[in-house]
């Protein structure tokens, strides 16, 4: 089984959307879903479900649903990365390219796989606040990202993608996924084209955490 340092994993899992479309071996496939299988959940409910699509006829409608869907979302990034500063603007629109790229070939990754929920399995703690629900997410998102840092140890890329939940009633036809479930995110995994995981940007640790109260940033 492929191992990387835990730390390692984390801070080189960035978003890979070049990938070849060379098959994935079953044991390697097993092993990442495996992975999300050990994810937490509120009350160990497990109410979430992945499809591992493979089929090809079935991954070029997905991609083209996922284009159409992401045609609007990549205009409106466009516009707002061109008012921005040089050196962020530079990153924006490297993300913009390979978003892109994504769109155009989202169906030829070797795996696509489609996280589904039930709604009735997720404790959302948060859905009578008067602001927007995100508890039951709690629930899904940890098995994705269980599933995305086994893909970066067996050297797997992989970009977490949730455009698709757009076209869910689509997708749900096509995968014969049942009623009530719903579709969380949309991951499209294989071998990278280029180096794959890699460097990451992100804000610092002093920027992002507090002790004791929100007044005391962590130093
Ligand atoms: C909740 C969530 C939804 C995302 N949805 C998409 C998506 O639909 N399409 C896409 O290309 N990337 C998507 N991403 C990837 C982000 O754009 C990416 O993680 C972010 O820009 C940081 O890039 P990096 O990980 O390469 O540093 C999503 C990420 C998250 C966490």
């Amino acid at each position: 089984m492929a191992s990387v340092d835990l730390y390692e994993a984390m801070s080189t899992l960035r978003a890979v959307r070049r990938l070849r479309p060379d098959p994935i071996p079953n044991d390697v496939l097993r092993r990442v879903l495996q992975a999300a299988t050990w994810a937490p959940s509120g009350g160990n409910r497990q109410a979430w479900r992945v499809i591992a699509v493979k089929d090809p006829v079935r991954k070029q409608r997905l991609g083209e649903l996922y284009k159409k869907v992401a045609a609007p979302f990549i205009q409106s990034y466009t516009a707002r990365f061109a008012t921005l500063p040089e050196a962020e603007r530079v990153k924006g629109e490297k993300m913009i390219r390979s978003g892109l790229y994504l769109a155009e070939h989202f169906g030829e990754a070797p795996a696509l796989c489609i996280f589904c929920f039930h709604p009735d399995g997720l404790a959302v703690t948060d859905a009578d606040l008067d602001r927007v629900s995100v508890v039951g997410g709690g629930s899904i998102y940890p098995a994705v990202q269980n599933l995305l840092l086994a893909c970066r140890a067996e050297g797997l890329g992989c970009t977490l993608t949730t455009l698709l939940c757009k076209a869910e009633p689509e997708v749900r036809e096509l995968l014969k996924i049942p009623q009530p479930w719903g579709t969380a995110a949309a991951i499209p995994i294989g071998y990278p084209q280029f180096r794959g995981h890699g460097p990451i940007s992100r804000r610092a640790v002093e920027e992002m955490a507090f002790v004791d109260s929100w007044e005391q940033p962590f130093a």
